[in-house]
């Protein structure tokens, strides 16, 4: 088992993330159920259906809340529905708000837990590869709202994180694909030794060979980042390499998440080929990791025009261009301005390379 501490500074908080093979019960403290007034879980249904066994022990005692599974969920009104559960539970400033489940349950939970009473304690349990390498680690919380992703959030660092291994075995292949592309997104941008390691063994990794090492690594990198830059003021926009066109493809065509990150992350890397001094060579190296994991897309449903339009609802804005995190070598990233007239002209590029 390995242990990596991630640290806040406003409220100085240090949160414990274990990582490892069937370690849930020993993660867990054991006064868990002494130290608060009451403890309650927020559990994915598919999980609480797939692992009843393991979860019912688990939580023997706890009141859970069994969420709709799927990114449709993670909205308004689920959040004041999850609110007015623990209302009508009672929940106090001392309870403790478990949440088990993929991004989407440790999202809204988070931040669920961070408005009820102005904010209360969480663990966090991410049941999904995306989860345990990316939306778990780092505090950040979220739900969309009018059609933008994680337009309303908050910072609220949980007090444990456990990425027990025992969850992906039974993740269907498409979801262990999504959080892959997260994890070549984090190594391509930010560390060259991991990304050379890693996308040598993408077919192993999609079969679910080798996972456990693999978010180790993506951890440790997350948390370094973070600890870093808690706020996302600099080093931590990192991790939106690829994605601010691949929230609006997402969003527009309903694709998943995974898909519409690696398209984005096509994009970006296409755009650093133009704009900064990326090479043929390492621009085709990334790719082809991206097109390992990913290789259709349906980019008939949207134009550059379309894209552009919700790229510029997103938070990244800044006038008329829109700040995009580029790369110009493996493990290397710069942030750079992008008009439209560059967009459209690498959104087309892009179309034409993976096509060949
Ligand atoms: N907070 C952050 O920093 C951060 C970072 C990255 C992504 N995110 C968010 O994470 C979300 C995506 O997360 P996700 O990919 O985990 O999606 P998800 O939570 O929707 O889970 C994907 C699917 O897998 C199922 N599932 C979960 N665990 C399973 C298991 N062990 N076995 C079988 N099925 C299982 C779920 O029911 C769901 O249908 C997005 O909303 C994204 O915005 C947040």
């Amino acid at each position: 088992m390995k242990k990596f501490v991630c640290r806040f500074p406003q409220p100085a908080t240090s949160t414990p993330i274990y990582c490892g093979s069937d370690i849930l019960h020993q993660c867990l403290p054991a006064d868990l159920y002494g130290k608060y007034s009451s403890v309650l879980a927020v559990v994915d249904e598919t999980v609480y259906r797939l692992h009843r066994l393991l979860l019912s022990s688990t939580l023997s005692g706890v009141r859970v809340y069994r969420f709709p599974s799927g990114e449709r969920y993670k909205t308004h009104r689920q959040l004041f529905a999850l609110l007015e559960w623990l209302m009508s539970n009672q929940a106090d400033r001392r309870s403790l708000l478990i949440a088990i489940g993929g991004g989407v349950v440790t999202d809204i939970t988070g931040l669920a837990a961070s408005c009820y009473m102005r904010g209360i304690d969480t663990i966090l349990i991410p049941t999904t590869l995306l989860g345990q390498i990316d939306a778990a680690i780092g505090g950040k919380t979220a739900i969309n709202y009018k059609g933008i992703k994680n337009i309303i959030g908050s910072f609220h660092p949980p007090r444990l994180v456990v990425c027990d291994q025992h969850f992906l075995e039974t993740l269907p292949r498409r979801s262990i694909k999504d959080g892959l592309v997260e994890a070549v997104k984090l190594f391509a941008a930010y560390d060259a030794e991991s990304f050379a390691r890693y996308s040598a063994r993408i077919a192993g990794l999609i079969k679910g060979e080798g996972l456990e090492t693999l978010v180790a690594d993506a951890v440790r990198l997350k948390v370094e980042i973070v600890n870093r830059d808690p706020w996302e003021q600099g080093l931590r926009r990192v991790l939106n390499f690829g994605h601010t066109t691949g929230h609006a493809y997402e969003t527009l065509t309903c694709s998943s998440h995974g898909r519409a990150i690696a398209l984005g992350m096509l994009v970006a890397l296409r755009l650093s080929r133009l704009h900064l001094d990326l090479s043929a060579a390492d621009h085709d190296k990334i790719g082809e990791a991206i097109l390992s994991i990913y290789r259709r897309y349906n980019t008939n449903r949207v134009t550059p025009q379309t894209l552009w339009q919700k790229i510029k609802h997103d938070k990244k804005c800044v006038g008329r261009e829109i700040s995009y995190i580029l790369v110009d070598k493996p493990g290397s990233y710069r942030e750079k301005p992008i008009t439209y007239q560059q967009f459209k002209r690498a959104w087309y590029d892009t179309r034409e390379w993976y096509s060949r």
